[in-house]
């Protein structure tokens, strides 16, 4: 099976071709145009601009995508089309395109939750040689359910228990700020561009985390919701006292700060996923989204299932725990993941009635 994929949710024009094969599914081509260059400008993404974008890159994307993957448009076997959650301008450009496309190439039209997508990155196996924006997953083998999923992006922060495809229970989420967007901004607090993420793991590199004590909020709270917006206060607040008492903010405090605030993001979304693994006796994370994407955050995943001394249950001593996180052009937004989902949950549509929903979300 063949299926083309379209992802336009956000700020991210994507069209990916990806096939099933007998040992998992295959990337054929991986096509991304960003405008998050243009959002820089402003420190952030503006709907109407965005979804602008969308409109001049969408047909541009699908072409490159069909013609790198060697197939044409009678090879394909369905569109898989991510119709929510997101920003509605973004949003229909990419429902509405493959709404189009599905009916005057008679294939069927499978809608996917933008969300649910993340997940799927974790189910590819593999790329034709030479396609960009494939490489090979960093961490671990094709999951097996049950698996304790962790979605990390900029709008959302999600533990999802998911007993078998298209068969999840949603155990909690942020109560405020996602993980990503606590992230961008605390970077727009530190000067930092647009996305912040990956700017504030550069500069963590060379910073030293123990130099600013930072909360983490609800770590040991006993539900697996979130919250991050206090954490962002806590840095305006340090970085204000800087500025009130004229202390030199030189780029080494810099570079300390932005260590300390990726490790306390990353210190709670490991402490509850943990949490979670313990309560329902998981053997498989998968963890999505791009802040997926943060190197700290897989190395403490990493640390923190190795050290058997750190996990309390004697139960979960016993137990093998593996990690899937997808490579880093995976984590965040891309059309092979929508492409993916499609597969395993393969339900058409009918693509005269069907509609974008921008607050689509796992919580039901
Ligand atoms: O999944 P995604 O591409 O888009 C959404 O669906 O939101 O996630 C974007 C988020 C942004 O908040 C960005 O700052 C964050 O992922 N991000 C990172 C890294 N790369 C991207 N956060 C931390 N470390 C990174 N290396
Ligand atoms: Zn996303």
């Amino acid at each position: 099976m063949i299926i083309l994929g379209i992802e336009t949710s956000c700020d991210e024009t994507a069209a990916a071709v990806v096939q099933k094969t007998e040992s998992g599914v295959r990337i054929l081509s991986n096509v991304v145009a960003s405008s998050a260059s243009l959002q820089a400008k402003y420190g952030g993404v503006i709907p109407e601009q965005a979804a602008r974008e969308q409109i001049k890159a969408i047909i541009p994307v699908i072409e490159e995508s069909l013609q790198a993957s060697g197939h044409r448009q009678q090879d394909i076997d369905a569109i898989a089309v991510t119709y929510g959650p997101g920003l509605i301008g973004s949003l229909l450009v990419g429902v509405e395109t493959a709404k189009v496309l599905a009916t005057i190439w008679s294939k069927p039209l499978i809608p996917i939750n933008h969300l649910i997508g993340h997940f799927y990155a974790n189910w590819i196996t593999d790329h034709l040689p030479g396609v960009p924006q494939a490489q090979h997953h960093l961490e671990g083998v094709i999951p097996k359910f049950p698996c304790l999923g962790l979605l990390v992006s900029g709008g959302h922060t999600d533990l999802v228990l998911f007993k078998n495809h298209g068969k999840y229970e949603y155990l909690g989420g942020t109560r405020d700020d996602a993980a990503g967007e606590c992230f961008d901004k605390c970077a727009r607090l530190l000067g930092l561009p647009y996305p912040g993420g990956s700017e504030i793991a550069k500069l963590a590199t060379r910073g030293d985390a123990s130099k600013f004590d930072l909360p983490r909020p609800m770590i040991n709270s006993k539900d697996f919701d979130f919250s991050f917006s206090g954490l962002k206060t806590a840095v305006a607040n340090l970085i204000h006292t800087f500025e009130v008492k004229k202390r030199s903010y030189t780029s080494k405090v810099k570079c300390d700060l932005a260590a300390a605030i990726e490790q306390a993001i990353v210190d709670v979304l490991v402490a509850k996923t943990i949490q979670a693994v313990q309560k329902y006796k998981i053997k498989q994370i998968i963890v999505a989204g791009g802040v997926a994407a943060n190197q700290k955050l897989v190395s403490e995943f990493k640390k923190t299932i190795n050290d058997k001394q750190s996990l309390q249950s004697d139960d979960l001593k016993r137990l093998t725990i593996n990690l899937r996180i997808p490579s880093a052009n995976l984590c965040t937004d891309n059309a092979a993941m929508i492409a993916t989902a499609a597969i395993f949950n393969y339900n058409p549509v009918n693509p005269l009635t069907f509609q974008a929903d921008p607050n689509l979300s796992l919580a039901y």
